[in-house]
């Protein structure tokens, strides 16, 4: 069986580099990758530190495009490589365009396609905008349908969906367990990674920050830049933040932040640099999805900069909270967690309601057709899981 997998941001890379390696390593697979380029730099820095191989590379990344000239793009260089490639199964990843038009022109030529992180939802086409149309839309399409969580689970059954489901866990964790493992076990490399971030004082406390989300351009990311500001004031922390490429990200923040002597605008980090700095950080304030799953995993507050959200399950287990983007409630969040130790404690447990590092061979033994042994969460005492999709901001 040929199976191509589509991706082309970082994320996505992220999340596919472990089954990419599980598919690969099935002798009865010819497994194809194809990135597509939405992304450059920032895919790059993955495809090196996983030692991805493309099979094919496209090139439709412009400076600052237009979703719409983005999608163009895509169907115009994926569907020749359909025909060049003729795979027997299409995978795609997520919620991006990338995966979207990978989806929709395999359905055009009768290719299966399966997908992975399948399920997730807000219920608000809105937010993440465009991603929860993007998310739906390939849920419909896929016959294969990888859910991370029974949440993700039973989102698909409500919608009755023609795919077969499987609760595999998200693969984002196979790939920070063996990235964090990697830094644990190696002093040397821990010390090289330090080393980048030299700027860091021992005495203060280290918040770190991603927000790039397309609905908080503008309005959302100059309410968030004032409550950074605020906090900056504070002499017990420090600031990180790595930069999406987005100029609509960029520009703006370094606008707002730039010069501040305690908050330190970077650039995107590779993968072990920032797997290190959420390591290291005490509390994560974040809009990013792939970020929500992964500080819990390390046991590291996590706040999340939305209203709504399509992973409720660490909301429920206590490690995430969403304070929405207006500067107060931004503040208030992170500076709770800062002068309440009790509050810190109790939300830095770690849990893993996201995954066990077994997603990728789940999802290889669901693709050969092998009985698939599926992922259920061991949440922590006190915490009960979500029932609903779509946690919304308390109060
Ligand atoms: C996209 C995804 C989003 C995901 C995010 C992860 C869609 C609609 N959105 O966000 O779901 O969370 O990626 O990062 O697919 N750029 C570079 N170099 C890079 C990457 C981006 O210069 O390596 C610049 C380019 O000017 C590009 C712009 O950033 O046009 C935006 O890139 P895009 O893929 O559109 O990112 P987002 O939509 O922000
Ligand atoms: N990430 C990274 N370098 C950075 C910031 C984030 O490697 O400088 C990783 C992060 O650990 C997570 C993923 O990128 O796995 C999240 O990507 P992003 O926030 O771009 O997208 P999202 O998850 O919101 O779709």
């Amino acid at each position: 069986m040929r199976i191509l997998s589509i991706f082309g941001t970082r994320p996505e890379a992220i999340k596919m580099a472990p089954l990419v390696k599980a598919l690969a390593a099935e002798p009865s697979l010819e497994s194809r990758v194809c990135i597509t380029g939405q992304h450059q730099q920032m895919l790059d820095q993955v495809m090196d530190l996983f030692g991805l191989k493309a099979h094919c590379r496209l090139d439709v990344m412009r400076p600052n495009q237009s979703l719409n000239s983005l999608t163009a793009a895509l169907f115009d260089a994926i569907d020749p490589l359909l025909e060049a490639e003729r795979p027997d199964r299409v995978l795609v990843h997520g919620d991006t365009t990338t995966a979207l038009v990978a989806a929709m022109a395999a359905f055009h030529r009768r290719i299966p396609v399966g997908h992975v992180e399948a399920g997730l939802r807000t219920g608000d086409l809105r937010q993440p905008w465009p991603e929860e149309m993007n998310r739906r839309s390939i849920d419909l399409i896929a016959d294969q349908l990888f859910a991370p969580t029974a949440e993700s689970r039973c989102n698909l059954l409500d919608e009755r969906l023609a795919g077969q489901i499987w609760v595999t866990g998200n693969t984002v964790i196979d790939a920070l367990q063996k990235t964090a493992r990697r830094i644990d076990d190696d002093d040397h490399l821990r010390q090289r990674l330090d080393n980048r971030f030299g700027f860091l004082q021992p005495g203060r406390r280290l918040l770190l920050v991603t927000g790039h989300r397309r609905e908080n351009f503008g309005e959302g990311l100059r309410h968030i830049c004032q409550a950074l500001r605020r906090l900056a004031q504070r002499a017990d922390l420090q600031i990180v933040y790595p930069l999406h490429l987005n100029p609509n990200v960029k520009g703006p923040v370094t606008e707002q932040l730039g010069g501040l002597h305690n908050v330190h605008l970077i650039e995107p980090q590779d993968y072990l640099s920032f797997v290190r700095l959420m390591q290291r950080a005490h509390v994560v304030l974040t809009d990013s999805g792939g970020v929500q799953e992964e500080a819990p995993t390390l046991g590291k507050p996590v706040l999340v900069m939305r209203d709504v959200t399509e992973r409720p399950e660490a909301v429920a287990a206590g490690t995430a909270r969403l304070v929405g983007t207006s500067t107060q409630s931004i503040e208030q969040g992170v500076s709770a967690l800062l002068d309440d130790e009790a509050l810190w404690r109790q939300s830095a447990q770690a849990c893993n309601p996201y995954g066990d590092g077994q997603a990728s061979a789940r999802i290889v033994d669901a693709l050969l057709g092998r009985p698939v042994s599926e992922f259920a969460v061991r949440m922590p005492q006190a915490a009960q899981p979500l029932a609903v999709p779509g946690q919304t901001v308390p109060g």
